[in-house]
């Protein structure tokens, strides 16, 4: 299949998303009788989690076999408005007949963020299925490359013997929870979505010089090359123009 889908208008991107999404979990749960699935933070996700939870999505799909974590946390309250947990549960969690139990939220109540990362690593070697690979991880595009929370220039970059890891973001000067690369690398689908001229740039020297090592997302690319990105049309300007 085609790597990279590129959408008219970002209402066709959600679509082109949601369908792309119940292809997967349809796939695991027949294969293996459950889907084990990571969301992404930010804004750009929102408009796909609202599509799964009205029709015809939500009647396309099994909730009861469905497990969802998370990617990333900003290190706030559940029910903080940065919390990516309250963003998903408004868009999406509170709307879909998923047992709450099946629901992983990244915790952010300990003082120490790494005792949080800590225990969140051991909820996933608990959950997911064969050594701890998800079966979807959803990613967005930071403007700076970043994606969950691999920033550029933080330690997060360098972990490789953790699956969940707790950085310091200097220039946001907030803690963050995040998955590590190991753990991206070895899931069976990874799927960035981006969406607006404001990622067109960044997509752009992303897609166009993978050898490059300035943007988080090319180092996971390195490693990983069969990821899908579902991009809108004004995300894919500047990468279409240059092909
Ligand atoms: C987060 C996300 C982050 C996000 C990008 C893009 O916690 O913010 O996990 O990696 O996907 O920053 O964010 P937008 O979709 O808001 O542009």
């Amino acid at each position: 299949m085609d790597r990279i889908r590129v959408f008219p208008t970002q209402s066709d991107l959600y679509k082109g998303a949601a369908d792309y999404w119940k292809e997967v979990a349809n796939l695991a749960i027949s294969q293996k009788g459950s889907f084990h699935v990571a969301l992404s933070g930010g804004n750009t996700p929102k408009g796909l989690y609202k599509l799964l939870a009205n029709t015809p999505y939500i009647n396309e799909i099994d909730w009861q076999k469905v497990y969802i974590y998370f990617g990333d946390e900003r290190y706030v309250p559940m029910d903080d408005k940065e919390s990516n947990y309250r963003m998903a549960r408004e868009s999406f969690l509170d709307q879909i007949p998923i047992p709450p139990y099946q629901i992983f939220r990244i915790p952010t109540e300990d003082p120490n963020p790494q005792v949080s990362a800590d225990s969140y690593a051991e909820l996933l070697k608990n959950y997911l299925p064969d050594q701890s690979k998800f079966d979807l991880i959803l990613l967005g595009v930071g403007s700076d490359g970043h994606t969950a929370s691999l920033f550029p220039h933080t330690s997060i970059l360098e972990v490789r013997d953790r699956l969940v890891a707790a950085v310091y973001v200097e220039k946001l000067n907030t803690w963050r929870i995040s998955i590590t690369y190991p753990l991206i690398e070895q899931a069976h689908q990874v799927f960035f979505l981006a969406s607006g001229i404001g990622k067109s740039l960044v997509i752009a020297n992303i897609l166009k010089n993978l050898e490059g090592k300035d943007y988080p997302i090319q180092l996971l690319l390195q490693a990983k090359e069969e990821v899908v990105w579902y991009l809108d049309k004004q995300a894919a300007q500047a990468w279409e123009n240059r092909r």
